[in-house]
């Protein structure tokens, strides 16, 4: 069997990546070890950047985004009792679209469907070689336990954290481990308000989101080793009330339709290319989820590598590709950078509370974060800076 760029990872990368390349006339091949119903039912993040949603109606993939997604023009940072709002329209000119990954990768994959791709979901015991030399391959065996090569120009390693691409090669590694994770649970529950709460409250970071006008996405901090199950549907809404509070809010409460723990790092691979072997998205880097990045980055990975990918494909000009990992790097720091800030500004450090012993948990820090949060809700720059890096800088933007 051969193709243009082997892809492994249908998540929103994988996809995306073979979408934007067959535009371009090139060919190539996704691999997945999981099920279509696995991978367009987890459900992750929920924020696309005003880049994101460009990209996606350039390229043919908004129309249900344009009907389903929510617009939203600001959100609010709460703390110490008071609610602030950060508008982006009027500080930024530009916003974000509520749109859960889930139902991206469910577009991309009716679109590549339509368009006679090859996306083989359920493949086992994936393998990579000959990356360094000029004929790559994939090894895998299909869903029926049958073993096939995929021979090919380019190996695209859009795995995720866990894939294996990764460890093809030896890249340098930079990451931090925070002392909490993430409870979060969707809700049978009509929003209280339009747009995203972020509260900093002593028990600890609460975050009040959306995925339609009857579904709720909400999330706690939490300590790193929590077990779902030892939080009970009340104790949950307890704690979301309490940290969520502000005057003339409160949260809708309804059936939980989901409930999951998310650990917190930030991690960047580099280089991002290894020979033929491309990485992107979380196979390369990891955000905190308090930015709202992941699958953002994710996207303009994409988006530089398929160019790359199609120019040398289709001149031999290498010129894309030498320069991939340089250049998507250089967004990929940025937004490790402010996912990194939001993080450290928004969460409960105290050890005491995190249960964790960890740095940032002193009492100084606590008032360095009150003195930062007021900042960045009182000055006109400080909030200019946290919307243009929120609703995300234009690609290509010098960084
Ligand atoms: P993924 O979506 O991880 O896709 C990788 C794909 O590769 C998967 O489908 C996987 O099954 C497949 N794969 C893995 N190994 C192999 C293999 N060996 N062979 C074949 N296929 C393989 N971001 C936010 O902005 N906000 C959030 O709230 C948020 N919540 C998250 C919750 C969780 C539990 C996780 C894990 C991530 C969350 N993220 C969030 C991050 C965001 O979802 C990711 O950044 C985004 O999914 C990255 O897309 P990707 O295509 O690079 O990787
Ligand atoms: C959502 C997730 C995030 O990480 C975030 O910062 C904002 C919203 C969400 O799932 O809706």
């Amino acid at each position: 069997m051969r193709t243009q760029v082997g892809i492994v990872g249908a998540g929103p990368a994988g996809l995306l990546l073979s979408h934007l390349l067959a535009r371009q006339g090139i060919e190539s091949v996704v691999l997945e070890s999981r099920s279509r119903s696995y991978v367009e039912q987890r459900v992750r993040a929920g924020v696309l950047e005003h880049p994101t949603v460009e990209l996606l109606r350039e390229v043919g993939l908004a129309d249900r985004l344009d009907r389903e997604g929510m617009p939203h023009e600001g959100i609010s940072l709460r703390f110490d009792g008071g609610d602030h709002r950060i508008d982006f329209t009027d500080l930024v000119g530009r916003g974000i679209t509520v749109y859960g990954q889930q139902e991206v990768v469910k577009d991309v994959i009716a679109a590549r469907l339509a368009d006679g791709a090859d996306i083989r979901f359920e493949v086992g015991d994936l393998t990579i070689d000959g990356v360094t030399t000029d004929a790559p391959s994939i090894g895998f065996a299909d869903a029926e336990g049958r073993r096939h090569e995929l021979r090919c120009d380019a190996v695209a390693g859009c795995d995720g954290f866990h894939g294996v691409s990764r460890g093809v090669y030896r890249p340098a590694v930079y990451d931090r481990e925070y002392p909490f994770a993430w409870l979060g649970i969707l809700a049978k529950a009509a929003p209280t308000q339009n747009e995203l709460v972020y509260a900093n409250h002593d028990n600890g970071f609460a975050l009040y989101s959306m995925r339609s006008p009857e579904i709720t996405r909400l999330y706690l901090q939490v300590p790193p080793d929590t077990d779902a199950a030892d939080w009970s549907d009340a104790r949950i809404w307890d704690e979301l009330q309490t940290r969520l509070a502000a005057d003339g809010f409160t949260v809708n409460e309804g059936p939980l339709i989901e409930k999951g723990v998310t650990g917190m790092r930030s991690f960047v691979a580099e280089p991002m290319r290894h020979g033929r072997l491309f990485l992107a998205g979380d196979a390369a880097h990891i955000v905190p989820p308090t930015g709202a990045k992941g699958m953002n980055l994710a996207i303009s990975d994409v988006r530089v590598l398929s160019d790359a990918l199609s120019t040398w494909l289709r001149t031999g000009d290498e010129t894309g590709i030498d320069t991939y990992s340089e250049r998507c790097l250089r967004r990929v720091w940025r937004a490790e950078h402010f996912s990194w800030f939001m993080t450290s500004m928004l969460h409960n450090f105290d050890p005491e509370s995190s249960g964790v012993a960890g740095f940032d948990g002193d009492p100084f820090s606590r008032k360095l974060q009150l003195a930062q949060l007021r900042y960045t809700v009182s000055s006109r720059a400080a909030a200019t800076s946290l919307a243009e890096n929120y609703v995300g800088l234009p690609y290509g933007a010098a960084l």
